[in-house]
């Protein structure tokens, strides 16, 4: 093993997340600032945009200088330089669009799909799920024009964060208030670990190459970058999985949501723990370049030259997949990897015969002979065979980045 510490498990929902928060013009914007600043306690990056009538309640100075950048307020930032705010990057920006307070005109604009200031145009042109919390005066919030449109957007997907009772600032008491800032932080959070695609699914994935030891300094291994597996990695986290990484030696940061990272530097490490942890899986995603063999007796010492032998008697490795598929249970995913160099008619006739003698759900195939393929690049080109009820489809992706094959990768697991 490494002297690597393995990171330790807490809790990340909203490390790294992107939260856009909209701010309208409500007295309760002045709880905007309480609510950025908790964010970016927990962990997440946040960027503010503010209607116009929210400027006359809170500072842009306050809030951009908890959250760490400009705040945007307008379509224009600099009318005499002709600058713009770009409302369709701001759109897209954003792991989540929330909107706290709401008020009833921007309630309402929503709905009609009006898109008279930034904070609108941001919501049309969102791409992430949106959240609001109203606050207005109790009669606002009744009236059945407001509970309309609350329902139509709902009903569109919009997440509302129901409003609570109380004294209001119209010095009446009733349902209207905003809802406490820790509160709505704690929905988001929950949000983020509860409601995304592979919440509460515990994944493990393998990365990187394995080195195995000739002496104390030399060793066999590959060209493994763990780039493919980070990246899958990362992607599932980001969809709410558990996900435990298991690395070989890469020089790559731990992707932010990732719960558990085990660093290894053998086959028979990589075998230990995997074989360990899988039981308690309802995925593995083996990216791993594993070495096949390995010195059968590694010298302690580092071997002086003419020490060095003329030939090495090697021994094979654990299989560490063909472990991972003789233990499988009913309802666990298993994925492995083909990495060929033959002609792709051959490759995929190798990953196929791979795919069945390891009992394996899909295997994600990728051949040397594709220019940008394989391991020390940051693209990818891969044709992936999924077997489903004992029927296997091809799915053939082209070339892309490393990033979005994890992406497609991702798509088709189903767990
Ligand atoms: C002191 C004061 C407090 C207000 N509080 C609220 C409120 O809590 N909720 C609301 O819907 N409107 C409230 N309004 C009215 C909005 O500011 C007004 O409808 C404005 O046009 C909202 O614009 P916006 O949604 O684009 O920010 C308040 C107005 C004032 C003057």
């Amino acid at each position: 093993m490494t002297g690597r510490p393995e990171t330790q498990d807490q809790p990340k929902a909203l490390l790294g997340r992107r939260i856009l928060l909209g701010i309208t013009g409500s007295i309760a914007a002045y709880k905007s600032a309480v609510l950025a600043r908790e964010f970016i306690k927990r962990g997440a990056e946040v960027r503010v945009v503010m209607t116009p009538s929210a400027i006359e309640f809170i500072t842009p100075l306050t809030l951009a200088t908890l959250v760490g950048s400009p705040v945007h307020s307008d379509f224009t930032e600099n009318k005499d330089s002709g600058e713009w705010t770009n409302h369709v990057e701001l759109g897209l920006w954003g792991d989540l669009y929330l909107v706290a307070p709401c008020t009833a005109a921007t309630l309402s604009a929503f709905v009609n799909g009006t898109c008279s200031n930034l904070l609108q145009a941001a919501f049309l042109s969102s791409r992430c799920p949106v959240a609001i919390a109203p606050a207005m005066d109790l009669d606002m919030y009744t009236n059945k024009a407001t509970q309309a449109n609350l329902k139509t957007l709902s009903e569109r997907g919009v997440q509302i964060i129901e409003p609570q009772s109380g004294a209001l600032a119209s010095g009446l008491e009733g349902k209207g208030r905003m809802e406490e800032p820790e509160e709505i932080a704690n929905f988001v959070e929950k949000y983020f670990t509860k409601e995304l695609p592979f919440a509460g699914k515990k994944v493990l994935v393998t990365a990187g190459p394995t080195e195995e030891a000739i002496d104390a300094v030399r060793f066999l291994g590959n060209r493994s970058t763990g780039k493919m597996g980070f990246e899958i990695a990362g992607r599932l986290a980001d969809l709410g999985a558990e996900v435990t990484l298991i690395s070989g030696p890469v020089n790559l940061t731990t992707p932010p949501r990732v719960t558990k990272r085990i660093d290894i530097v053998t086959a028979q490490e990589l075998y230990d723990r995997t074989v360990d942890i899988w039981p308690q899986m309802n995925a593995a995603i083996a990216c791993a370049a594993v070495a096949d063999m390995r010195p059968s007796t590694p010298s302690t010492e580092k071997l002086h030259k003419g020490d060095l032998p003329d030939s090495m008697r090697l021994e094979n490795t654990p299989d560490t997949l063909l472990e991972l598929g003789n233990m499988k249970t009913h309802g666990q995913l298993l994925v492995g990897f083909a990495l060929e160099s033959d002609t792709v008619e051959e490759s995929l006739k190798s990953a196929e015969g791979k795919l069945k003698r390891k009992n394996l759900d899909m295997i994600v195939m990728n051949t040397l002979s594709d220019d940008g393929a394989g391991f020390s690049h940051d693209t990818n080109k891969v044709t992936i065979i999924q077997n489903v009820d004992g029927h296997n489809t091809t799915h053939v992706f082209e070339l892309k980045s490393k990033r979005e094959v994890a992406k497609d990768i991702v798509n088709l697991l189903t767990f």
